[in-house]
């Protein structure tokens, strides 16, 4: 673009030549008619500066005054030789010179010369849009290689353009577009779809196989937690809310006093109670009392021994007389007395509730004993 000629350059260009061809030849070729061309400047009497216009008037004016000292027969040929080929084949059309004229150029000639110039480089695209027009249906005729064989790109943008040119609609027209064959293409391998969802399948049923004992662990645990959970429920329920009370009632009839011989040990209530029931001396005075099976040591229930008169604990041997004083073995004191009352009906009442300890003194309590 930077080399394309300016018009106005091609214009002062072509009036200077003009200038100096008037100049060599004093004695110009006889003017039938001179066309009387006003002055652009005096058209102007103000003096002001010629517009476009003006000046585009001004050189009609001048070329057409300069027209007439050219022979007609020789200026409109050569001004078709150097149009018409510019139109045609652009940048190669050859521009006659003076000297194969044999005269100066005129104006007009110039002007197509220099117009030629300019547009050669404008008038290529058009010469080969019109070349190309011209061969199309050359190039439509052509037979192409199939696509892959194709190395010229001209090839191609001929394929190009005859797909592009055949009309859409009809069966004819697509029967008529160049077969490319599929196998010519080097396409990948397309995939097999039914294949694909088979391996898909494969992988999902693996995968549900493969997940099985892990889901089954995590029942399993699930199903522990939740019986476990429930169990210590039912405990925890039980524990607040027992249906009956463990505690045995603290008192029990043992008949009337009269039943017990002197110095008898009774021991009817020694498994189920936990005491006896002993007639006997005590500080010179005959009485009954409640003695508790329990050993003072380690809690023991010692065993009455008929023929030695005394309690003997069966775990570390402590001994106990009839009375309840300890007298050997690691027991550190005698045994305690539950307490002892007459219950209306005459009954002896024994109250495992109330104990009575010899060591505190309190064998000397009158509800420790019922005298006989
Ligand atoms: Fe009776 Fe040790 S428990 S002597």
């Amino acid at each position: 673009m930077a080399d394309r000629p300016n018009v106005k350059d091609i214009l002062a260009k072509a009036r200077a030549a003009q200038a100096s061809s008037e100049g060599e030849q004093p004695a110009p070729a006889p003017v039938a008619e001179p066309v009387p061309v006003a002055s652009p400047v005096a058209a102007v009497p103000s003096g002001r500066p010629l517009t476009l216009k003006e000046k585009l008037a001004a050189a009609k004016a001048t070329a057409a005054s300069a027209a007439p000292s050219a022979p007609a027969s020789a200026a409109v040929p050569a001004a078709a030789a150097v149009v018409a080929p510019a139109a045609s084949a652009g940048p190669a059309v050859k521009v006659p010179t003076p000297a194969e004229l044999g005269r100066p150029l005129t104006l007009k000639e110039k002007l197509a010369a220099a117009k030629a110039t300019a547009g050669g480089a404008s008038a290529a695209p058009a010469a080969a849009a019109a070349a190309v027009s011209t061969a199309k249906p050359a190039a439509a005729a052509r037979v192409l290689p199939p696509l892959a064989e194709m190395s010229d790109p001209k090839d191609l943008v001929e394929a190009l353009r005859q797909t592009a040119s055949k009309p859409v609609a009809g069966k004819a027209a697509v029967a008529a577009r160049p077969a490319v064959k599929k196998e010519n293409l080097n396409l990948p391998p397309r995939p097999n779809k039914n294949a694909a969802i088979a391996a898909l399948q494969g992988t999902r049923r693996r995968f549900m196989i493969g997940t099985i004992p892990a889901v089954a662990w995590v029942i399993l645990a699930w199903t522990t937690f939740s019986v476990a959970l429930v169990a210590f429920s039912a405990m925890l329920g039980r524990f607040f809310f027992p249906n009956v009370l463990a505690e045995p009632p603290s008192t029990i009839k043992v008949g009337p006093s009269s039943q017990f011989e002197a110095g008898e040990v009774n021991e009817r209530w020694k498994a189920e109670w936990g005491f006896w029931v002993v007639r006997s001396v005590y500080n010179g005075q005959d009485m009954l009392y409640a003695l508790s099976t329990v050993c003072t040591h380690l809690g023991c229930p010692p065993n009455w021994l008929v023929s030695e008169q005394k309690f003997k604990c069966p775990c570390h041997g402590s001994g106990f007389y009839v009375s309840g004083v300890n007298f050997e073995g690691p027991a550190p004191r005698p045994l305690e007395r539950f307490k002892l009352s007459v219950g209306e009906d005459g009954q002896i009442v024994v109250d495992k509730a109330q104990k009575y300890q010899e060591e505190l003194g309190q064998w000397n309590d009158p509800d420790s004993f019922i005298p006989v």
